[in-house]
């Protein structure tokens, strides 16, 4: 018979696995990252929250805006049986602030302090630290105005670093402004960006009248440069936007978070309002940023709730675990790996029932062919194998051998003698 053939993933979409060739798409990296950022965003008081993949195609017109290169030309859009247009997720925070207005919360109670951490699809051409399902985790902090609230999301974002030992880090933060001084600003830079027109390249030419800010964010050398001698937004501000951002600013500062201005710093989704930051490193190359995010208090009045103020950020995961697996991929094995010949097994599952109710240990049981076994013991990166044969079963004693040192121990068939050992040895 002919080999049927093979099938392929989609292009720029990855297998997360354990023992992955490619160290950054290693089970054991990943669990590392999303168990930080449990931990670090729960400590903070924020909730989990799990929302649809798929929402509907609107939402995300409406959430990010129909300009953006996002909405424009990177969604993966469907119609269902029905004929509605659905899409998938392009970006968390459109869904939460859809999920908050749809039940009411602004009644319920205003404040939420949400995470979330799932796949994200974007139609990018793929290359390092770019694909086209990626991974999020996010937090959405709805219901407070005040600045300290930024603050708290990049005094957070500061500790989830730190704990993945991420310290090469650029916190770059920026502010666009209320809409009075998006308003002002976008007259004063349309006119600046007017007498270069010739410098510009063509989209940049194209968004002079749709969204000048946008050209700030050009990567082209030729727009940089006109870029470089554009007026700042904080000459445009309103007293009370510029406020908003000096306190952020200030809290940085007393909790020791370096961080730099950067006034090119616009974001690719048109909701932010005031606040922006993205966290960078020279480390990921071109695809620069592990996070990014801010301030949007006017989407949830844009997506028909009261109007309620929000700052949230977003990271990539393939981006974090590419910097996490750069010092080294975790080492997961099981602590012992049990190896019943016929016979034994009923020996070997409760042996390592006892061991496990610890709850300090793994325990893996093995099946089948000693060789193989063995092999595959060596593979998982166990500490310890145990092989549990006749001899074992009438004896109640064993063979423990440590796989790091090449040593062996002998021990009762006990959990609490096998304990001892475990504890004992690193
Ligand atoms: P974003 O800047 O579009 O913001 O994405 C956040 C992060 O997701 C980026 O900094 C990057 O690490 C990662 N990312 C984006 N696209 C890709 C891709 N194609 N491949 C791999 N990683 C990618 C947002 O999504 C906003 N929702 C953030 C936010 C939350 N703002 C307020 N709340």
């Amino acid at each position: 018979m002919a080999e049927a053939k093979s099938i392929q993933a989609v292009k720029g979409m990855n297998d997360i696995r354990p023992g992955a060739t490619e160290a950054f798409l290693d089970t054991a990296v990943w669990q590392k990252i999303f168990a930080a950022a449990a931990a670090v965003m729960e400590s903070f008081g924020f909730r989990r929250v799990w929302l649809p993949v798929v929402e509907p195609t609107a939402l995300f017109q409406r959430g990010i805006g129909t300009d953006t290169d996002i909405v424009a030309k990177e969604m993966y859009s469907f119609s269902d049986r029905g004929e509605r247009s659905l899409t998938l997720r392009p970006e968390g925070t459109a869904g939460a602030v859809r999920a908050y207005v749809e039940h009411n919360l602004a009644r319920v109670d205003p404040i939420q302090r949400w995470w979330y951490a799932g796949p994200m699809f974007r139609a990018e051409s793929p290359q390092k630290g770019r694909y086209r399902q990626f991974y999020q985790i996010g937090a959405e902090l709805l219901g407070i105005a005040d600045p300290a609230a930024d603050a708290e999301l990049l005094w957070m974002l500061w500790q989830l670093c730190g704990r993945l030992g991420l310290f090469e880090v650029a916190v770059r933060v920026n502010s666009v402004g209320d809409n009075d001084s998006r308003k002002a600003y976008r007259a004063v830079l349309r006119d600046y960006l007017g007498r270069h027109m010739t410098e510009l390249c063509e989209s940049c030419k194209a968004r002079l009248d749709t969204n000048p800010l946008r050209v700030l964010d050009c990567k082209r050398a030729p727009c940089r440069t006109v870029v470089d001698g554009a007026p700042d937004i904080l000459d445009a501000m309103t007293p009370a936007a510029r406020q908003h951002f000096d306190k952020v600013l200030a809290l940085l500062q007393a909790l020791k978070v370096p961080f730099e201005r950067d006034p090119r710093l616009v974001r690719g989704l048109d909701y932010y309002t005031g606040t922006t930051f993205e966290l960078t490193t020279r480390a990921l190359g071109a695809q620069d940023a592990i996070l990014g995010g801010g301030r949007y208090d006017n989407l949830v009045e844009e997506l028909g709730g009261m109007p309620t103020p929000a700052v949230g950020f977003a990271a990539g995961v393939e981006r974090l675990a590419l910097l996490v697996a750069a010092a080294g991929v975790p080492a997961v094995g099981p602590d012992l790996y049990l190896v019943p010949m016929a016979g034994a097994e009923v020996l070997a599952f409760l042996l390592a029932d006892g061991i496990r109710s610890d709850g300090r240990y793994k325990v893996e049981v093995g099946a089948g062919r000693l060789k193989q076994q063995m092999k595959h013991a060596d593979r998982t990166g166990a500490r310890f194998a145990l092989v549990l044969g006749e001899d074992e079963l009438t004896s109640r004693r064993g063979k423990l051998k440590n796989l790091r040192a090449t040593s062996v121990e002998e021990v009762a068939l006990e959990p609490s003698a096998l304990l001892g050992v475990l504890a004992r040895s690193p």
